[in-house]
């Protein structure tokens, strides 16, 4: 099996390299998998020009599956798309059509103390936020800057149609099917047309599956109720950028963005496996950089792309006994526990895999 491994920027290549460790050490007894890098990000701009060279969509449409670290920096925020490490990936997820985007957050007993959230609000956490990945404001045209009219003024356009909000909300149901039965559509309909439109399809869609339970928050609202009461969620499906600020804002219910893994799926199911967060220029360079989000993507990548879920349970496993044993990063450290870096997280992990039982 083939997977090709994007790094792209800053901790990116750090915290996938952890990733691959992990791969190899759960494939250590059979077949390897077969890995092979490619360039995205400012990374790939700086030396081919192209924050996504045609060579690296290749790569990843014949791969079984993505890894993918992180793309974008602070100094390429503010460039035009074509010159942005971060519109690499913007444009990778819209080539391969990965319109559903699957964030679990899971509380991690263990980690309940690294969260600046109280304990008992997090006890039993268990949620997914499904993200449409390829439309919305992020990819409305028109989109640009103006002088019109004498001052400098710069717009987007948001933008659903009705196919893009069924196939995710169709996502939705299912995946709420396959966990506790409900489902939270967050939007916000109260002003935009977009979004009227969205909570009308989904209300549609849910007539197909009257074994769900659907309910509808307004995006302020819901913002709101994952911190208040994270612990009544199930799946909660969500349009691109509110699913981008609640994602993030649901990390510290694992007590770290640096906790988090993601699945971006297409129709076909082909997947792209990425931690949720960026690529950290203030902790770069420093092996500090909490590897898990990475190395919990790849476990995702092996139960949805690779069809090995023993060897997915295995990762989580290990994940879970190294956090036992006290190992940190500095992101989820408390006191009492060992502090490591980047690597000897990724050590410790490979370690506990090769532990056990295939
Ligand atoms: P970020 O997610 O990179 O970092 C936010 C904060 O969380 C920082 O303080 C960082 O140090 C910390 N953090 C993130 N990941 C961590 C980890 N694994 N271990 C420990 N701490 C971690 O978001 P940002 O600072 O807003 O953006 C930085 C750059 O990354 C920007 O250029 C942005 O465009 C880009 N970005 C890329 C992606 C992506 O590639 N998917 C996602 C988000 C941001
Ligand atoms: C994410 C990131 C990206 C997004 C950026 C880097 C384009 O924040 O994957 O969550 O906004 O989708
Ligand atoms: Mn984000």
């Amino acid at each position: 099996m083939h997977i090709a491994v994007l790094g792209g920027d800053g901790i990116g290549p750090e915290v996938t390299a952890e990733a691959v460790k992990a791969l190899r050490a759960v494939a250590a007894n059979g077949p390897q998998f077969e890995m092979t890098e490619g360039k995205i990000g400012d990374a790939a701009y700086d030396t081919t020009g192209d924050p996504l060279p045609e060579a690296t969509v290749v790569l990843a449409e014949r791969a079984d599956a993505v890894l993918f670290g992180a793309a974008g920096t602070y100094e390429s925020d503010l460039r035009p798309p074509e010159a942005r490490g971060g519109h690499g990936l913007l444009r990778l997820r819209k080539r391969l059509d990965l319109f559903a985007n699957f964030r679990p957050v899971r509380a991690i007993p263990e980690l309940a103390g690294a969260s600046t959230l109280r304990r008992e609000v997090l006890e039993g956490v268990d949620l997914v936020v499904l993200r449409e990945l390829t439309s919305d404001i992020y990819f409305g045209t028109p989109r640009g800057f103006s002088t019109a009219g004498g001052e400098r003024s710069a717009f987007n356009t948001m933008r659903y149609t009705e196919s893009e909000i069924r196939r995710v909300a169709h996502a939705g149901f299912k995946a709420a099917q396959a966990r506790r039965g409900k489902l939270c559509s967050v939007d916000k309909a109260n002003v935009l047309e977009t979004m009227q439109l969205w909570r009308t399809v989904v209300t549609e869609v849910g007539r197909e599956y009257p074994d769900v339970e659907l309910t509808h928050l307004y995006v302020d609202a819901a913002a709101m109720h994952l911190i208040r009461r994270p612990r009544d969620f199930d799946v909660i499906v969500t349009g691109n950028i509110f699913g981008d600020i609640l994602s993030d804002a649901a990390a510290m219910l694992t007590g770290s963005l640096g906790m988090l893994p993601s699945a971006s799926l297409n129709a076909e199911g082909r997947g792209l496996y990425e931690p949720v967060h960026g690529s950290a220029p203030d902790i770069a360079g420093r092996d500090i950089a909490n590897p898990l989000a990475s190395i919990l993507s790849a476990a995702m990548m092996l139960r949805l792309s690779l069809g090995k879920p023993e060897m997915a349970m295995r990762v989580e496993t290990a994940v879970r006994r190294v956090l036992a044993e006290g190992l940190r990063t500095a992101d989820i450290m408390e006191e009492g526990a060992t502090l490591v870096g980047t690597q000897a997280m990724g050590d410790a992990v490979a370690r506990e895999i090769a532990r056990l039982p295939d």
